[in-house]
């Protein structure tokens, strides 16, 4: 398969991608799909229909069908841990039963739903002016970045996400807040990541020291509700979810919950809306109308058969700055593996390095890499039709027309003797104009996509947030690996806590590598300074 995939790669990066255009004009429908709302064209790509149909192969050969039923049905797909993955619950509004162990889950899930909407109204309708969300990774990344997103809908208390066990993030955050009118969310799947339970600390101690009780002033979300009663947050005020919910794919369920609070709980559940439209598509289309199918495959075509190594996400949405940092977790952490499900090694690369910033201020810093650097990044772009500034009509269009313009610039690039025109205009001559020219020369042929869809609405981001949910896991399943451990997270944890104490000076640094002791020794020279 890979084989075939890697001979036709050989042909195609010969051809021109505009060439394609030339030889179809049909190619833009051809090589694009409408699904839920969204317009994904990947037209702009060397991608034709014999490397689809390859890249299609891939998906029959992984036996795709069998592990998306086995995902959707409760079956335990994470091997590794014995855990189902069934985040799709979460959003499973108006579906049926989820089995797990023969057991509907749907009963417990729409319960935790109601009890987060009564806090929800509950906290809207209060005195409180600012939440402030303490978690970390999948615990943070997926409410901090829809709370960016969804501004315009954010009618509710402000919220504040501190992840960074750096002590600038809680007291930056803290500073300005007003102790009685602040509610903490301890958002922790395990509540034992040192990170969050140091945030919490801190948190309380900073209550106590105001003087403010801190009764009522915590909730907790968690899987380990145990963990949570003992650290002092009674049980009605902690938001319990399984341990088939993965952190990176939290955000539907309790880890939600300074969304619902920020923009109501109606927004949150036309978000839920959003992500259920994507998985039924996703359960029921041909692969080659299936979205988050082609864009995993056409991923893998950059990735895995190209070899370009990084793959920049570029949001032409200033409030979607967060989702680079969301999807970096979402798909480094689930896909960066290296063996497969059984312990064999990889036989291709895993998943890429995923990057990016928002358009046009990534035009401004690293686009000149893009274009005209020696490395090929194939870019993802996306953009919305509508703003949601309707005074501001104008920003929008040039938002829109950037947008478009650079994956036509990637396309089409600009020829030497383009370039020479260019200088000649500009009254160079000779050699002068022969190196100048040469500097203003774009080879163009650079792959890119786009995903466009109407507005922002909570209900579009929660189908863009389950179509790359989904994308990860087609992903996974052709390379045979688990997406839903993360043990390469484990190492640099035990090592922490281990230096803990060498940082401190309780405990002494021998038996640690030269670098370390080195290292050490420069904290020593300086911390009590
Ligand atoms: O260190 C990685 C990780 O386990 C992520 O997978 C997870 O999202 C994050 O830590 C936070 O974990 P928790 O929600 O248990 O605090």
């Amino acid at each position: 398969m890979w084989d075939d995939l890697h001979a036709l790669a050989k042909t195609a990066e010969r051809r021109r991608i505009e060439d394609l255009f030339a030889e179809n004009d049909k190619r833009a429908g051809e090589f694009s799909l409408t699904a839920a709302g969204l317009l994904f064209d990947y037209s702009k790509t060397q991608i034709d229909e014999q490397i689809r149909a390859a890249l299609i192969a891939l998906t029959d050969a992984a036996g795709l069908d069998a592990r998306r039923t086995a995902m959707f049905t409760g079956a335990a797909i994470n091997e590794t841990e014995g855990r189902a993955v069934l985040h799709t619950a979460l959003r499973n509004l108006d579906g049926g039963a989820v089995h797990v162990d023969g057991e509907d889950v749907m009963p417990e899930v729409l319960e935790t739903l109601d009890r987060m909407e009564a806090l929800a109204r509950e906290v809207r309708g209060s005195d409180v002016t600012d939440v402030v969300n303490i978690g970390i990774g999948g615990s943070d990344l997926g409410p901090a970045m829809a709370y960016t997103a969804l501004a315009p809908y954010c009618d509710g208390p402000r919220c504040h996400f501190v992840s960074n066990v750096d002590g600038a993030d809680i007291a930056d955050t803290l500073r300005g807040l007003d102790p009685e009118t602040t509610l903490f969310i301890v958002a922790s799947k395990t509540f034992t990541t040192i990170e969050t339970m140091t945030n919490a600390r801190t948190a309380r101690a900073w209550l106590m020291d105001k003087g403010v009780s801190t009764d009522g002033r915590f909730v907790a979300l968690s899987s380990n509700k145990a963990a949570a009663g003992e650290w002092g947050i009674p049980e009605s005020r902690t938001f319990g979810f399984a341990d088939w919910v993965g952190g990176r794919y939290s955000m539907w369920g309790p880890i939600g919950l300074s969304l619902m609070i920020a923009i109501g709980p109606e927004g949150f559940r036309a978000f839920l809306r959003g992500g259920q439209e994507m998985d039924r598509h996703f359960e029921t289309a041909l692969p080659h109308q299936n979205m988050p199918v082609l864009l995993a495959l056409v991923g893998m075509w950059h990735n895995q058969v190209l070899g370009h190594a990084t793959r920049a996400v570029l949001p032409y949405d200033n409030r979607l700055a967060r989702l680079p940092a969301y999807l970096q977790q979402l798909e480094m952490e689930s896909n960066g593996k290296r063996v497969s499900m059984d312990g064999a090694d990889l036989s291709v690369n895993s998943g890429p390095v995923v990057w990016g910033e928002p358009g046009t201020n990534g035009q401004h810093a690293f686009y000149q890499l893009i274009h005209q650097g020696t490395r090929i990044v194939p870019c993802e772009f996306m953009v919305a039709a509508k703003g949601h500034e309707p005074d501001l009509r104008h920003h929008h269009d040039l938002l829109v027309a950037n947008c478009l313009a650079q994956s036509e610039a990637l396309m089409r690039g600009r020829s030497l003797d383009e370039a020479r025109a260019i200088m000649a205009d500009k009254g160079a001559e000779g050699d002068e104009l022969e190196r100048q020219a040469r500097h203003r020369v774009f080879p163009g042929n650079r792959p890119s996509t786009t995903l466009i869809y109407p507005q922002l609405t909570p209900e579009i981001l929660g189908k863009i947030v389950a179509l790359y949910e989904h994308r990860v896991f087609v992903e996974g399943v052709i390379l045979g690996i688990n997406s839903f451990d993360q043990w390469g997270v484990e190492l640099g944890k035990e090592l922490a806590s281990s230096l803990g104490p060498v940082v401190t000076g309780e405990a002494s640094a021998e038996g640690k590598d030269g670098s370390t002791r080195q290292l050490v020794e420069f904290v020593h020279l300086h911390r009590d300074r």
